[in-house]
């Protein structure tokens, strides 16, 4: 296992590094300012058990996503058939702000489980079901609105989000990643779960085909095994 986790890291590594390099290129950062990013409180997490802590921090984070899903769909909803260009790139402006916002949402969350898993070993039982259900509903719930927003939009998913999209793989790649060093087989569970959506899975990526294959070919038969499988399957 050690090893996924090392490719997975790495992986996300390298889509930061990608969609870091062109900071010029994302735009409305200045939407981000607005979030009042929360601090743990250090008395409210001693008094906790820190298994639990994990689960609530991706549920309340689950709640905070969906208020911005939320405004995204709204303002999908307005549109019927054909999309005249001004409304197309006023509704991507809103998308990409709200797309920023998930993305330093699930960025604290990352920085906050880091955190409680120093002190854990291993999350089994009931807890373990209850994460790795949490988990499947935020990636269904990002994959699902974006999905909406395309094919309304009838644009591929780098043409709506341009490099965002690398740093919203990279930071969910991370927290795949972190959970599977406590939680054993976490990510073929997930994927497993993912399956029954893969077609839509693999068409909100596959606008992404031309860009990223050159990079994973490099990867992807080396150290990544199961996610290089899985994401060269969807390209
Ligand atoms: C937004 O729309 C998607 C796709 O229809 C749906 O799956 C998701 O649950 C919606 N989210 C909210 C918060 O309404």
């Amino acid at each position: 296992m050690r090893f996924l986790n090392f490719g997975l890291v790495a992986l996300s590594s390298l889509f930061a590094a990608s969609a870091a390099a062109p900071t010029s290129a994302v735009p409305e950062l200045s939407a981000i300012k607005d979030i009042n990013v929360k601090q743990p409180s250090v008395e409210v997490e001693l008094n906790r058990r820190t298994d639990d802590a994990v689960c609530s921090k991706i549920q309340s984070t689950l709640v905070e996503v969906k208020k911005h899903t939320s405004i995204i769909n709204s303002t999908v909803s307005s549109v019927h058939g054909v999309v005249e260009k001004t409304e197309k790139l006023k509704i991507i402006s809103v998308v990409k702000s709200e797309v920023t916002i998930i993305v330093q949402l699930i960025t604290s969350l990352v920085g906050e489980i880091t955190v409680l898993l120093t002190d854990i070993t291993t999350i089994t039982g009931s807890l373990k079901d209850e994460i790795v259900s949490v988990v499947v509903e935020l990636l269904l719930e990002i994959l699902l609105t974006l999905n909406n927003v395309i094919s309304t939009l009838k644009i591929t998913i780098f043409e709506l989000l341009g490099p965002i999209v690398f740093a919203l793989l990279a930071v969910v790649l991370h927290l795949l990643a972190i959970l599977n060093v406590v939680i054993v087989d976490l990510l073929k569970i997930v994927f497993g779960l993912l399956g029954g959506v893969a077609g839509i899975l693999s068409s909100v990526l596959a606008g992404l085909g031309g860009i990223i294959s050159g990079l994973l070919t490099g990867l992807v038969g080396g150290a990544l095994g199961l996610v290089g499988g899985i994401v060269g399957c969807i390209l």
